[in-house]
């Protein structure tokens, strides 16, 4: 692997704190790094070198979900001796020309790691200093969502960065996209044919996809507060599961064949207004940095139709919200059942298959099947057919999503990241929706969210699965 210089603008905010410096560690604890990689860290603050050291180490110390394990001296040391740290204002071309002396490599990441508002500084000094200009290297930009709050700022803010840099300059980061259980539905859907003769209209009656948190919005509600959860993972995270799980195979295992596949599906998903349930959690109103009188969503469900001729008329379901009943992401593909199915009168005999795409916790994909109940009568009993990574002998490891997409872009591979055409795809379908949002429906802590969100599928005659804890377990 090249060495290079990773450029952080944001090194003491909350995205460098949650996810950056953590993936870092272990990148570097697992020889992910390098010799000669350098890190530097940019922010507001006046820090010395030894005061830089200190934020690194408590910020590894931090409670994490998604990085639980303890820190072994000897690599937080030379995770250190990377690191260098500019202070000082993003609008400030001084800060530019510093970092020009502190970066001799050819090869360059910069991750944005601020607030779109600034943005536009960093490219025009970056541009000043010609920072963004591939010479004998590669200079590469990692940006994440927002990627604007509809589809005209999107636009906006590709331009923009189309301006300063070229595409296969540019990694726009959904981080469900650089999770293993999330790739691993291509793999599972076009190396194994056997599964996808029936990922159609003809034998799938339905798809839902839930991502429910058990916790609130933290300390996050400044940004929250703003955005709601369509726009906060509905956009994003929740159409690209869609996409994984729905999009033709691609020609070949390219950048280029699949990102056409994905946008596919997003472009011909059908907005319906009417059946789109906004809800907000009991007690939102009282969280930090938050308007008392809001009216955004914790909660959103809908309904969609993918319009092609695979999935005419297979409906699918979409939620997802804060401090729900249980902390799970999921996707299920649920299947018809046969008019003359044989024991279709016995208890559970109408149950359908489900394939799930179990994303967190125990995740895995498994297909929910009917068995018989061993004893002397028939009797059928639901049972799963499951692979789970974390009781696979062989792949006890997941690696962090960040880490998965820092290395694709080392390697300079943006299969698993948006170009702007994809980002414009999801917000054409959310901007609609996102913006006949009106008040809210309440709803319980600790429920699936409001009953409006229940009736919405259930006039239908289906029901909201109620995720199995049941397989995968540890
Ligand atoms: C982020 C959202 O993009 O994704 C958060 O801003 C959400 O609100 C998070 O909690 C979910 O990601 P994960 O990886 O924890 O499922």
């Amino acid at each position: 692997m090249d060495s290079f210089a990773l450029i952080i603008f944001g090194i003491t905010g909350n995205l460098a704190q949650i996810k950056l410096i953590p993936v870092l560690y272990d990148m570097e604890e697992k020889g992910l790094l390098p010799d000669g990689v350098i890190i530097v860290g940019i922010a507001r603050r006046e820090m010395t070198g030894r005061q830089l050291q200190n934020y690194v180490s408590e910020v590894l110390r931090l409670e994490n979900i998604h990085h639980k394990h303890p820190i072994k001296e000897d690599v937080f040391k030379k995770l250190c001796e990377r690191f260098k740290y500019l202070s000082g204002e993003i609008q400030d071309e001084k800060l530019y020309a510093r970092l020009t002396s502190e970066i001799s490599h050819k090869n360059r990441i910069y991750y944005l790691a601020t607030y779109p508002e600034l943005y536009h500084y960093i490219f025009e000094n970056l541009q000043k200093h010609k920072l963004n200009f591939q010479n004998s290297g590669w200079v590469r930009l990692m940006i994440e969502k927002p990627i604007g709050h509809d589809l005209k700022s999107a636009r906006e803010l590709n331009n923009l960065l189309l301006k300063y840099f070229s595409e296969d300059q540019i990694y726009r980061l959904d981080h469900y996209l650089g999770k293993e259980t999330i790739q691993n539905i291509l793999t599972f859907r076009f190396s194994n044919d056997i599964f996808e003769p029936l990922i159609n209209k003809d034998y799938i009656d339905h798809i839902q996809i839930t991502a429910s948190e058990d916790f609130g919005i933290g300390r996050r509600g400044g940004y929250y507060d703003q955005v709601g959860a369509l726009r906060d993972v509905g956009q994003n995270h929740q159409l690209q599961m869609l996409s994984f799980a729905t999009m033709d195979a691609p020609s070949e295992f390219s950048n280029e064949a699949v990102t056409a596949q994905r946008i596919k599906i997003l472009r011909s998903l059908q907005p319906l207004l009417q059946k789109t349930i906004f809800g907000q959690y009991e007690g939102y109103r009282k969280e930090e940095n938050v308007d008392p009188n809001s009216n955004i969503d914790t909660f959103y469900a809908l309904k969609t139709f993918i319009n092609s001729n695979r999935f005419q008329d297979v409906p699918v379901y979409i939620r997802a919200g804060k401090k729900l009943k249980q902390y799970v992401t999921e996707i299920s593909i649920v299947f018809k059942n046969p008019v003359n199915r044989l024991l279709k009168h016995l208890d559970w005999g109408e149950e359908p298959n489900v394939l799930i795409y179990r994303i967190q916790p125990n995740e895995g994909i498994v297909l929910k099947i009917l068995t018989k109940k061993p004893g002397h009568e028939v009797k059928l009993q639901p049972e799963y057919m499951q692979y789970c990574y974390r009781i696979d002998p062989h792949s006890h490891y997941i690696p962090d999503p960040y880490e998965r997409l820092l290395i694709d872009t080392i390697r300079g591979d943006q299969t698993f990241f948006n170009d702007a055409e994809e980002v414009e795809a999801q917000w054409a379908f959310i901007d609609p929706l996102a913006k006949r949002r009106g008040k809210p429906h309440l709803y319980k802590p600790d429920s699936w969210g409001p009953k409006e969100a229940d009736e919405l599928i259930e006039d239908d005659g289906r029901k909201w699965l109620e995720p199995s804890m049941d397989f995968c377990r540890i």
